[in-house]
């Protein structure tokens, strides 16, 4: 790993802009605060959903329009956070908007099929190279029914996933996101913590986790799991710890790996998918999974999730392999009852609002075309700040992979999470809060990164850039 000469910063200074940047936050959105003190009465951290709420408040939002959205007081910023990712179309497209409301206008739940589906099932097929497609509501869903589909096939129990890894809130892999120093354990074999509360602690048993962009650690554990490993899941660029990209090798090294042992590989693409390239990580570092796991931007904005995969795998839905030695399988397992295949159910499954929005995104808005453009944003973003960087010797980087990017505020790569928890968060803090308050609007979490859509400009671009200068001049000039 190489460390670049970087300047010393002033902690002292850094606190005093952190601190004046969030007064002044407080101070022009006041209504935000009232609403939040009004929601905790209502909802557990004031939010439906624990990843809404950040320190002091989140902003209510209240309207959003191609690449800008409005708070509750009226200001407006330049979304660059676009909804933890989800819309690489931007806000509200207007073929989007249009299609959608006519269908509102023929009913939007049927729990009948519909030929939308067909053909958005189709366009899946076709970008991520693979047989066949099931459709669910969230990347949550996504990755559970991926998870069972692949415990089914190959009638096995346990999951391998990768340190600092969030692929959804199930008790399967809500386990090792951001875990403690302290908790983590060796390297080698890093220990299986849970993240929330109210986990069974016989569910960690099935969830053997790895570090990231370590090959030789990884075949470690499988060779000590041998026969037992399910599935391999990862996120092909690590986007819950910043911007981390696979080494060069690591995910073939991991296709080879998971056919050795029998493994079924799962991408976890619910942040890559039809974003990094038309037909997402899979296309972008030419390595083929068994399985892909898609949700956020697949759906323009409208909640979705499907996985999709190859065709004997994802047939357990219909049947599961007959097995002469299951070893420890599915047979002695407490999931199997005797059942010959694998449940996939779901009432919105389906629901011709999402296909509908699924179809209009994929076929009409996130063509082949888009990718250029996006790219050619965003590379021209990373570059803008890191000339920023490196006129004032900040210690930090910026990266992108396709349009989703960061500033890293650390002065050495992040490989995998041990190296992320490094990042100076008083630094992303007082940034974050710094760009808001000028009208660019960042993902509140230094684990995050900016996505870009095809409705931002270059002068959006070269707004963002310029108030990221102002603030490393006030901050290291
Ligand atoms: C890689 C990844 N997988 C799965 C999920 C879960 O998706 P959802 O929030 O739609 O359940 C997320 C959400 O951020 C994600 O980033």
């Amino acid at each position: 790993m190489t460390v670049v000469q970087r300047r010393e910063l002033d902690r002292d200074r850094i606190r005093e802009i952190g601190k004046r940047e969030e007064a002044g936050y407080r101070a022009r959105s006041r209504r935000s605060a009232e609403l939040h003190a009004r929601a905790r009465e209502a909802l557990p951290l004031g939010v439906a959903s624990s990843f809404q709420t950040y320190d002091p408040y989140p902003l209510f939002m209240t309207d959003a329009r191609g690449s800008r959205i409005w708070d509750a007081d009226g200001n407006e910023y330049i979304d660059f956070d676009m909804a933890f990712g989800v819309l690489a179309a931007g806000h509200s497209h207007p073929l989007l908007a249009e299609a959608l409301q006519q269908r509102v206008a023929n009913g939007t739940c049927y729990t009948f099929p519909t030929e939308d589906g067909i053909a958005l099932a189709e366009e899946i097929k076709a970008r991520f190279t693979a047989d066949l497609v099931r459709f669910c509501n969230s990347g949550t869903e996504a990755t559970m029914d991926a998870l069972r589909v692949a415990r089914g096939f190959t009638a096995r129990e346990k999951v391998i996933k990768f340190e600092g890894g969030y692929h959804g809130h199930h008790d399967d892999l809500l386990i090792s996101i951001q875990p403690p120093r302290e908790a983590m354990g060796p390297v080698e074999q890093p220990a299986s913590v849970p993240a929330t509360a109210g986990m069974p602690r016989s569910r960690l048993a099935e969830t053997v986790v790895a570090p990231f962009n370590e090959p030789d650690i990884l075949a470690g554990i499988l060779e000590a799991n041998r026969g037992e490993i399910a599935a391999i899941i990862v996120e092909p660029v690590q986007f819950n710890i910043g911007v981390v990209p696979p080494t060069p090798g690591f995910l073939e090294r991991l296709r080879e790996l998971a056919d050795e042992h029998g493994a079924v590989l799962i991408f976890d693409e619910v942040k890559t998918g039809v974003v990094l390239a038309h037909g997402g990580a899979t296309e972008y570092f030419g390595v083929q999974p068994d399985m892909v796991c898609l949700a956020k931007s697949i759906g323009g904005g409208i909640p979705i999730g499907a996985f999709a995969g190859r065709e004997e795998v994802m047939r357990a839905i219909e049947a599961v392999p007959q097995r002469d030695a299951p070893g420890v399988g599915i047979e002695q397992s407490s999931l199997a009852g005797g059942a010959t295949r694998v449940a996939h159910l779901g009432t919105f499954n389906g629901n011709p609002l999402s296909m509908t929005a699924g179809l209009v995104t994929l076929t009409r808005i996130l063509t082949r075309d888009a990718y250029p453009k996006l790219n050619a944003l965003a590379d021209r973003l990373t570059a803008g700040c890191q000339e920023v960087i490196d006129e004032f010797e900040l210690p930090a980087y910026a990266i992108n992979v396709g349009p989703k990017g960061a500033v890293m505020f650390t002065p050495a790569r992040v490989t995998n999470y041990r190296d992320f928890i490094g990042l100076d968060g008083e630094l992303w803090e007082a940034s974050f809060f710094y760009l808001a308050n000028r009208g660019v609007l960042l993902p509140p979490g230094a684990d995050d990164q900016w996505t870009l859509s095809v409705q931002h400009t270059d002068d959006e671009i070269e707004r963002h850039v310029a108030v990221f200068r102002d603030f490393v001049s006030e901050v290291a000039g």
